[in-house]
């Protein structure tokens, strides 16, 4: 018999049973036909075995072992049974595959996640490869689902409870070495031996667990230990997610309930679970940002008729906050950036910024010590434009004033290849404008990085009317290998991410203006899930950063965008933020938050006024929803995916909302409509005036995803 996905061969009494047959994608997963075509390999297995001495699952692909089970067919069951019923189906072939009499040997070089790992833990031997592209974990935690396929159950058994809890609840993915160490793997080879080393498995009895790993296994066997060590873990997770995950707390009582469960009891409650997740609005807006992440893999731009130029070598102008962090993830990735600023102050700062990205890399052994050196090395800096015509990207750093940065350009082309790539990080000034100081403006675009460059993911591309499409796709394509996600969006004051939450710190002073504190208006926002309430967060950018782009943004876009007079008091009375150790909230030297700006109530009006948090979520996330529908409407972007994605990695609006406009969706727009209604005639008609093309949505009963 053969087999489609799945290949099947015997050879000197061996089953070798390999993923990846016949396919042509990069990732294999198990989707339907391959789980019938395992569900009918494990049974012929049990048939043979007698004539077997062993099996080997191992995969035909050079970079992946199995990336778990098909998402698109975990999104295809609609009810919480259907779920349940197709975990259940998987762990009957898992326990199958565990059951078998004869020597079972996972080799496995690659990405082996989520049902890859759950189905080596059903083997009795796991040997990796020490490829960096070996990678074991269960992520599912991420998309709101606890592992179905028995990986709850397996993982505590093979590498002992805490271990098991730390990699289950945060998803993280482990190396070859790694999971060696931990006891997941059992022998780790290079990926060219793999094959030939896993039939020794056969007859090796397995390594005797040292002294130490016996008394650490046994102090955590025990039921009190249990106890504790579940206490610790539900304790984590609550101060690491607020208590706004479901999946983890449900993994949490799944494991702590099944401690003395036999496998079927334990394992009928794992799939219970799985369905219930699954079908769950968390884990349906999870899996809407994975779809999101994976199609923004994409070029989604115009067409190029051209070929993209290769960008190799790297440069900055500025070696300020930006700059320095930008040389850093230019020299990561083995760019060899040149840095130029215009001072040799300006240089320290920047190689100080770069070698602290660095330093953290290596305290998280992410890097070793050698690697450091020689990319930290890798950065050459300068006053002139020394070597300039080997640079294939260059991204302008230097400070936010339009004339400055037409100058620079205009400098700059004179020493550039004409195939360079020219870009400016400006947060603020349009694109289109400074691509006038430009002989070859087809070749200039915005790359707007956030701060830190290496925390946050998203990186906005910005077009003007002349800029070409292969520098576009040149560029997305270097932000997706520079590991961040892109978004490429057409110019205009603030862009997408900070015309959008513009309104968000806005807000924010109207509301204390009209006596609400800054405890409760920034508590209202961090339990709606922002990472950090609009007060907070103006300290980390700048009061005066903050009150210079609203004024930009006032003029862009009129008397909807009007910020209040607070954050300028502010300024005046030096209360800029962290940077000044003071703004709405007090710091101490090392930037650490050091309690409440106590004199700010001399800034605020006498009366206090108590709004309900529902109230105070409304009046900030209203706006938000109505800016971005202008912005649609607009062509800024061109569809609301784009809007999520850009919240999400740019601001961290709550991922397990699906994203500002998901989240509109969710909530009836016929309502968003209603309350902006109120509002504008309530509070403000400019701020809150309900843009026309919301109301036409609600008009033809369209949701933001159905444009
Ligand atoms: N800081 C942020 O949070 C942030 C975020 C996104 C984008 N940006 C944008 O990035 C750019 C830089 O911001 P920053 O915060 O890093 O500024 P910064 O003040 O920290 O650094 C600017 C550096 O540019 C140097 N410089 C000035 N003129 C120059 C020239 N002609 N040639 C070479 N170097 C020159 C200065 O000496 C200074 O070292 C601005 O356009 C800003 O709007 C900043």
């Amino acid at each position: 018999m053969s087999y489609k996905r799945i290949s099947y061969e015997v050879k000197d009494k061996t089953a070798w049973v390999g993923f990846g047959f016949n396919c042509n994608k990069s990732m294999t997963v198990l989707d339907e036909q391959s789980l019938i075509e395992l569900r009918e390999i494990v049974e012929r297995l049990h048939v043979e075995s007698s004539k077997l001495e062993g099996v080997i699952f191992h995969s035909h692909k050079d970079r992946c072992f199995l990336a778990g089970a098909d998402i698109n067919l975990i999104d295809s069951m609609k009810t919480e049974s259907e779920a349940a019923d197709g975990a259940e189906q998987g762990q009957q072939i898992f326990n199958r595959i565990e059951d078998l009499s004869i020597p079972t040997v996972a080799a496995v070089h690659g990405v082996c996640v989520g049902g890859g790992t759950e189905l080596v833990l059903s083997c009795k031997t796991i040997i990796a490869s020490d490829d960096d592209a070996t990678a074991f974990g269960l992520p599912e935690v991420k998309l709101g689902l606890i592992p179905g396929f028995g990986g709850t159950y397996r993982m505590p058994k093979r590498i002992g409870l805490p271990a098991a809890l730390d990699l289950i609840l945060t998803g993280k993915m482990v190396k070859g070495y790694k999971a060696k160490k931990l006891g997941l793997a059992d022998e780790t080879y290079p990926k060219e031996n793999l094959l030939k080393m896993a039939p020794s498995f056969f007859t090796k009895s397995k390594k005797k667990e040292s002294l130490k790993d016996q008394l650490g296994h046994f102090a955590a066997d025990n039921f009190l230990s249990k106890k504790i060590i579940f206490q610790k873990a539900r304790e984590n997770v609550l101060s690491k997610t607020k208590g706004f995950y479901q999946a983890p707390l449900k993994i949490l009582d799944v494991m702590e309930a099944g401690m003395m469960k036999g496998r079927s009891s334990y394992l009928s409650s794992e799939s219970q679970a799985f369905g219930e997740l699954c079908v769950g609005e968390q884990s349906k807006n999870l899996r809407h940002i994975f779809f999101m992440v994976e199609e923004a893999k994409k070029y989604p731009g115009p067409e190029a008729s051209g070929s993209s130029p290769k960008l190799k070598r790297g440069a900055v102008l500025g070696a300020g906050t930006m700059g320095g962090g930008i040389a850093w993830l230019m020299a990561d990735n083995g760019m060899a950036p040149l840095m130029k600023d215009l001072n040799p102050d300006g240089l320290v700062l920047g190689l100080k910024q770069s070698s602290k990205n660095f330093a953290e890399s290596l305290k998280r052994r992410k890097m070793t010590q050698d690697e450091f050196e020689r990319k930290q090395r890798s950065i050459t800096c300068q006053l002139d434009n020394e070597g300039f015509d080997k640079v294939d990207l260059l991204i302008e750093a230097v400070v936010e004033n339009m004339d400055i940065k037409k100058k620079v350009f205009a400098d700059t082309e004179k020493y550039v290849r004409a195939d360079t790539l020219l870009t400016s990080n400006t947060s603020s000034l349009s694109v289109e404008e400074m691509s006038k100081a430009l002989e070859k403006p087809e070749r200039f675009a915005g790359l707007h990085f956030f701060n830190p460059v290496h925390r946050m993911p998203l990186v906005e591309i910005i077009t003007h009317s002349k800029v070409s499409p292969e520098t576009l796709k040149a560029l997305y394509e270097w932000v997706l290998k520079v590991k961040k996600t892109p978004v490429i969006v057409k110019d205009g004051p603030g862009f997408l991410v900070n015309r959008i939450l513009m309104p968000y710190l806005n807000e924010a002073g109207f509301l204390l203006e009209e006596g609400v504190s800054v405890k409760d208006l920034d508590d209202a926002c961090l339990n709606f899930g922002m990472p950090m309430g609009p007060c907070r967060l103006l300290d980390e950018i700048g009061i005066d950063v903050g009150v210079k782009v609203a004024h930009i943004l006032h003029e862009g876009l009129g008397d909807r965008a009007m910020a209040s007079n607070f954050s300028q008091k502010m300024v005046d009375k030096k209360w800029l933020g962290k940077i000044s150790n003071i703004g709405f909230y007090k710091y101490d030297e090392k930037g650490k938050p050091a309690g409440d700006n106590e004199e700010l109530s001399s800034l605020l009006p006498g009366k206090s006024k108590k709004m309900s948090e529902t109230d105070i979520q409304m009046r900030v996330f209203l706006p938000m929803i109505n800016e971005a529908s202008i912005i649609l409407s607009e062509g800024i972007v061109d569809r609301a995916s784009t809007v999520d994605l850009g919240l999400i990695f740019g601001i961290g609006f709550p991922p397990f909302r699906g994203g500002l406009l998901k989240y509109a969706d969710g909530e009836g727009l016929d309502r968003i409509l209603d309350a902006l209604d109120k509002y504008a005639s309530d509070v403000n008609e400019h701020r809150y005036k309900a843009s026309d093309f919301l109301k036409d949505l609600v008009q033809n009963k369209k949701k933001f995803y159905e444009i």
